[in-house]
């Protein structure tokens, strides 16, 4: 029997944190993973040591259950999300979760909080969030031997406040990540280091920034909390890459490449992308994605002073391609059409 959903006006939901019925917790001691499970506590206790508050040792995930339009809940892929944690976690010295038990988590943690998992057609979905923690006390500079794996779920609406609206961005003056860095894994730290730009970029009204590489400053990079994606005027969609191994590699966008491919047939180049190309007016569509950003539509770009409005939909319409692309891959999370193989 389907269980009752939770009386939520899902319509009105914004990109906030509000605490389900169960999350799940495993931890690691004497060199492996418990068993873990499910907890009604959404609160940690640890040490004032803890690895966690002096040498910022987390990793995190982020994806999204959905109800299809059957009333059936799905994941969107969370085995990429298990690799891409398990490398995250890799490159700080953190013992990777083992990737199956990951998946069986996450499933487990959004069957106990089906009651939280918006309805078909709400515009909401439930977003998960696996992250992991060094509990382990250490003082000296090193990897901790104890760690945390939590899930977290939260049912949400739309990332960046109005919907699905074309958004300003801008250039900011710091970098996000070093170069060859960790700008590459999904790390809190990565995501602290972009408050102050993020935070001074609103107050200037700005959605959010657009980082260049950070040795050159001259190729486009991602936003901080999504990667950037374009479109030029033969209708190729093009894709930054990293000289400095610094881009997160989106699940969400590795998808809509497959989808741009093998269901629109579109062309897609992954390729450097000087910000001089972008000023040009070369690209006829900007937008970022991400699993909590799905695909938002970028109207412009500020770089000092230089404005770059995209197309002729600028900040009123969101582009042709962007909305196809938005649509399909939403209509694959929603069961609603059939993905590619
Ligand atoms: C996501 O898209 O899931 C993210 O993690 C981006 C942001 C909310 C940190």
């Amino acid at each position: 029997m389907a269980v009752e959903k939770k009386d939520i006006d899902w319509g009105s939901l914004g990109f906030a944190y509000q605490p389900t019925d169960y999350s799940y917790v495993c931890n690691y001691r004497d060199g492996a993973w418990e068993e873990g499970g499910l907890t009604t506590d959404h609160t940690l206790t640890l040490s004032e040591c803890a690895g966690i508050f002096h040498y910022c040792q987390e990793v995190f995930e982020g994806l999204k259950a959905y109800t299809t339009k059957d009333g059936d809940i799905v994941c969107f892929r969370p085995d990429l999300n298990a690799s891409r944690m398990a490398d995250s976690a890799r490159r700080i010295v953190m013992p990777p979760f083992p990737e199956d038990k990951f998946v069986e988590a996450v499933k487990m943690v959004v069957k106990a909080n089906e009651a939280w998992v918006p309805p078909f057609g709400s515009g909401a979905t439930l977003y998960v969030r696996p992250f992991m923690v060094a509990t382990g006390e250490v003082i000296g500079v090193a990897p901790a031997k104890e760690y945390q794996f939590r899930i977290l779920v939260t049912p949400v609406g739309p990332y960046y406040s109005g919907g699905v609206k074309p958004v300003a961005v801008k250039v900011p003056e710091y970098d996000r990540a070093a170069p060859h860095g960790t700008g590459a894994i999904k790390a809190g730290l990565n995501y602290a280091m972009s408050l102050y730009p993020s935070v001074q970029a609103h107050a200037e009204g700005f959605a959010d920034n657009m980082y260049l590489d950070p040795q050159t400053h001259t190729f486009v990079e991602e936003s901080g909390g999504a990667n950037f994606l374009f479109v030029d005027k033969d209708g190729v969609l093009v894709v930054p890459q990293s000289a400095t191994d610094s881009i997160l590699p989106s699940i969400t966008r590795r998808s809509l490449v497959q989808v741009a491919q093998d269901m629109l047939g579109m062309t897609v180049v992954e390729r450097p992308v000087k910000f001089e190309e972008v000023a040009s007016g070369a690209f006829v569509e900007c937008g970022m994605c991400g699993t909590a950003a799905v695909i938002s539509p970028v109207g412009k770009v500020v770089n000092g002073d230089t404005e770059v409005v995209f197309g002729e939909g600028g900040m009123e319409h969101v582009g042709p391609v962007m909305a196809k692309l938005r649509e399909t891959l939403t209509g694959i999370q929603a069961g609603e059409i059939e993905g590619p193989e």
